[in-house]
């Protein structure tokens, strides 16, 4: 579902080269943690998979499909990125808008010859429909209403991985999603992702960057700890997040 081949990813700007000849792919129904220290390259990779940030060398597909400028459209249809920083993916003015804005785009691109048609009433009774189911399942009804701007850390995360699951991403992207959550909102979204199946009933492909070595623990079947700009290790995760030695020698 995600192959990755000799991908080098630079930031030509600043002059920064971030990662190097990384390789390694994601079978359908994998979990997998990607770790590594502050600035080892997670959050530019998972940029890179929905092409945000192109490769400078090599590439990246998904589901069979090269992750080039004409295929995005199709690319993000398929993976969904929640960011590291939830303000990056909150922009509509209350939360609710901002979940419901993926299902709706996704309505109104499907009917593209009738774009100025509204979506029928009882399309638009489904998708809000399928929007409160979400926020239910995060348990965060409650701020259905709020400004997504004026959201808690914690809140706003979950938001954010709300807008993205609504969308039943055939692979999910995860950056840091333990990030600010409290206790109970961690224990419930380990649960949730878990459980998480595709609309056929397969497990769902997901890679999660982490600095949390227990939620990666308790979801994740394999990590890839990158280091020195590229794929240090790659193996179950039980053997990569228990080995103190090889995680301390890369900076963890
Ligand atoms: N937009 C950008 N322009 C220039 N350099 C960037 C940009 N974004 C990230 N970098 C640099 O690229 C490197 C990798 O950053 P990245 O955010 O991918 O690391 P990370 O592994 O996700 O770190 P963290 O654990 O802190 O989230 C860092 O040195 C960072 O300063
Ligand atoms: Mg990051």
């Amino acid at each position: 579902m995600i192959k990755v081949t000799n991908l080098s990813l630079d930031y030509p700007a600043s002059g920064i080269s971030v990662l190097q000849n990384v390789n390694f792919s994601a079978g359908r129904g994998e979990r997998i943690a990607l770790i590594g220290a502050n600035g080892a390259g997670k959050s530019t990779l998972l940029l890179s998979l929905v092409g945000v940030v192109p490769p400078s060398a090599g590439g990246v597909e998904i589901n069979g499909i090269p992750v080039l400028p004409k295929n995005y459209p199709e690319v993000r249809r398929l993976a969904g990125l929640v960011f590291q920083n939830p303000d990056d993916q909150l922009f509509m003015p209350t939360l609710w808008e901002d979940v419901l804005f993926g299902p709706r785009n996704w309505a109104f691109s499907k009917q593209k010859h009738k774009a100025r048609m509204p979506i029928d009433a009882g399309s638009m009774a489904n998708i809000e429909e399928k929007c409160l189911r979400q926020l239910e399942a995060l348990g965060i009804s409650a701020l259905k209403d709020r400004l997504s701007h004026k959201l808690s850390g914690g809140e706003k995360r979950l938001g954010a991985l709300a807008s993205v699951l609504v969308m039943e991403p055939a692979v999910l992207l995860l950056d840091e999603p333990t990030a600010f959550l409290d206790p109970k909102s961690r224990r419930r979204l380990i649960a949730i992702l878990r459980e998480l199946t595709c609309p056929d009933g397969s497990p769902q492909t997901m890679l999660v960057a982490t600095h949390d070595l227990d939620f990666a623990r308790a979801l994740c079947g394999r990590a890839i700890l990158l280091s020195g700009k590229t794929v240090h290790t790659c193996g179950p995760a039980s053997a990569i997040l228990d080995d103190g030695a090889l995680l301390e020698s890369c900076g963890l």
